[in-house]
């Protein structure tokens, strides 16, 4: 009872009850009031641009192996004018991260970047990054297709099938590529019973040989 009363003297209230409601309503206010502020301080915000610092201004935070190995990789390579690492670094795919990287801005948080989930961010967004550079040919690129093909209007993304925080890539394999492509399709398909008998192997060949999974 000690509590109610002391609650109930600092909101000059009377009833345990009354003071209750008092306290939520005030604690609900904080958090609005709170939620305003932070709305009130992300529209200040600059506006976010590529950092000086490279890669090595993102990885003073994420410093894991699976971001590190980006280096390793071909979007990694630094002396490819045409590369994420020879252009923006991380910022070339995750977008501009001034703002993000400024000490997470006094504690009011990290702006989002493009995570590349589909589910969080628009898939626009990450359509425009992978196909900035790989819908056309410049720098010897092969130049793929992707709009408008059945994956693309069946809601899939780019990380669907490939994980660019890695070194090696299973779907240049045999192996990987037929296990990536039966885990929705099967292995068995009817339009190719006859390849057999016209001396097919089919088990022996790639999917992509046939069917470019960017423009079918
Ligand atoms: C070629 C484009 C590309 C580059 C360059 C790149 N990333 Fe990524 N990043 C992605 C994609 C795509 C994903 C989603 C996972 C995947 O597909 O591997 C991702 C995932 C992430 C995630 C996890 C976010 C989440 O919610 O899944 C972090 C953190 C991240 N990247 C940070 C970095 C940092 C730091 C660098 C530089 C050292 C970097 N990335 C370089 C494309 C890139
Ligand atoms: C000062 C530490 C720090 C630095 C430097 C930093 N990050 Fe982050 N980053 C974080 C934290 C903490 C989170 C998780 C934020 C959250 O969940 O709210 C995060 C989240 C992310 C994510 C996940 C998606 C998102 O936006 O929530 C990506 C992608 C990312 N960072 C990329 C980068 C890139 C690219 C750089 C370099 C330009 C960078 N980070 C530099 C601390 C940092
Ligand atoms: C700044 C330009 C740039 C961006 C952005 C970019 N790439 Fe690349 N990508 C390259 C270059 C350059 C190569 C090296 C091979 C080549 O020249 O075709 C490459 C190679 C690849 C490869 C082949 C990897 C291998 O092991 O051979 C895949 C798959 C790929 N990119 C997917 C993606 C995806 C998915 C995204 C978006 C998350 C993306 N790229 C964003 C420039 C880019
Ligand atoms: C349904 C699965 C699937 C999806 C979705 C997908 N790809 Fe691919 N991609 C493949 C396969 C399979 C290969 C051929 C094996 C390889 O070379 O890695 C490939 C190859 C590539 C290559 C290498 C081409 C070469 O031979 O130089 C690039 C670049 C690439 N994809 C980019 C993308 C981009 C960008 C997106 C999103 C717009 C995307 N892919 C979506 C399955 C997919
Ligand atoms: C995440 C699930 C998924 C993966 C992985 C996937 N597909 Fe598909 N694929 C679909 C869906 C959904 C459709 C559109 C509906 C349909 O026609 O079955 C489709 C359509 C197709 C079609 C028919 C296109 C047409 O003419 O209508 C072919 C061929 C195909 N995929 C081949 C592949 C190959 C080859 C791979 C591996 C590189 C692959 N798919 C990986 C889900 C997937
Ligand atoms: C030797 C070339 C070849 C190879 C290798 C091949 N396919 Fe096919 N596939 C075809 C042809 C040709 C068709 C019939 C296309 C049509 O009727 O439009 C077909 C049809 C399909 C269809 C049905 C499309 C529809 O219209 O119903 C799917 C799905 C498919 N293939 C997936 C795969 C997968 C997954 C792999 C790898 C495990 C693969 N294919 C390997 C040539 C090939």
């Amino acid at each position: 009872m000690k509590f109610w009363r002391k609650i109930s003297k600092f909101n000059s209230v009377r009833s345990p009850m009354a003071a209750v409601m008092f306290a939520v309503v005030s604690i609900l206010s904080v958090g609005v009031w709170l939620d305003g502020t932070q709305a009130q301080s992300l529209r200040n915000l600059p506006e976010a641009k590529h950092t000086d610092g490279g890669p090595e201004a993102c990885l003073t935070c994420h410093g894991g192996r699976e971001m590190t190995l980006m280096a390793e990789t071909p979007h990694g390579d630094a002396d490819n004018p045409h590369a994420p690492y020879g252009q923006q670094g991380c910022e070339s795919c995750h977008g501009p991260g001034s703002l993000h990287v400024s000490s997470a801005r006094g504690g009011v948080g990290f702006p989002p970047l493009n995570d590349f989930s589909y589910a969080g961010r628009p898939k626009e967004g990450q359509f425009d990054t992978c196909l900035g550079c790989h819908a056309n040919t410049s720098g010897g690129r092969l130049g793929i297709g992707w709009l408008g093909s059945s994956h693309d209007v069946s809601g899939m993304t780019c990380s669907t099938c490939h994980e660019v925080h890695a070194t090696e890539n299973p779907l240049a394999e045999l192996a990987g590529q037929r296990a990536l492509c039966a885990s929705c399709h099967g292995l068995t398909n009817s339009k190719h019973e006859d390849f057999e008998n016209n001396g097919i192997q089919i088990e022996t060949l790639q999917c992509a040989t046939c069917h470019d999974p960017h423009d079918l």
